[in-house]
């Protein structure tokens, strides 16, 4: 029988208020989602911190389901890889994902792919390297780190352009300081 304190958890996922009734106070935020509120798309693959299947974003952040406990996320916003998608259209990095054939069996795509959008946010997707070492949290037993990697770089230099052409047009619409013009 499970223990419970709150009489509610309260909390937005995927930007649609949710309610959990007498929520186990032991009970684990991907427990929560997959059993209480039918969101299965986060997965438990080690259930103990060790494999990232299980990632979400909590309050922007990418945190592991399997280690945080559902009472403390009261109030909380979390987005699961359900709501990557938007108005029907498929994340770019799912989109990226599909591109690169970044999956065989696609267990720890979720998980992988709320990484990386997180990865990509972070600003911690600048070379390969830098990729690899910001997603080793998430494994793969497919293998398909180099596919991976190359979908996070495109969408990492997809985003640094669109900045950098904001960049340039925000310049050209800046007159010059020092009556100097543009270098
Ligand atoms: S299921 Fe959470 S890290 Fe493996
Ligand atoms: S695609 Fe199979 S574990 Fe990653």
């Amino acid at each position: 029988m499970g223990t419970s304190l709150q009489p509610t958890l309260y909390l937005t996922v995927n930007g649609e208020k949710r309610e959990v009734p007498a929520p186990d106070v032991r009970a684990t935020l991907l427990d929560t989602l997959r059993e209480r509120l039918g969101l299965t798309g986060a997965k438990k693959g080690c259930d103990r911190g060790e494999c990232g299947a299980c990632t979400v974003h909590l309050d922007g952040r990418r945190v592991l389901s399997c280690l945080t406990l559902a009472v403390a996320t009261q109030d909380a916003e979390v987005v699961t890889v359900e709501g990557l998608a938007t108005d029907g259209e498929l994340h770019p990095m799912q989109r990226a994902f599909l591109d690169h054939d970044a999956f065989q069996c696609g267990f720890c795509t979720p998980g992988q792919l709320m990484s990386a959008v997180a990865c990509v946010r972070e600003g911690r997707a600048g070379s390969p390297d830098e990729i690899r070492e910001w997603m080793s949290g998430n494994l793969c037993r497919c293998a398909a780190y180099p596919q991976i990697t190359a979908a996070i770089a495109e969408v990492a230099a997809q985003v640094e352009g669109a900045a950098g052409n904001e960049r340039a047009a925000e310049n050209e619409s800046t007159p010059a300081e020092s009556g100097g013009g543009r270098s």
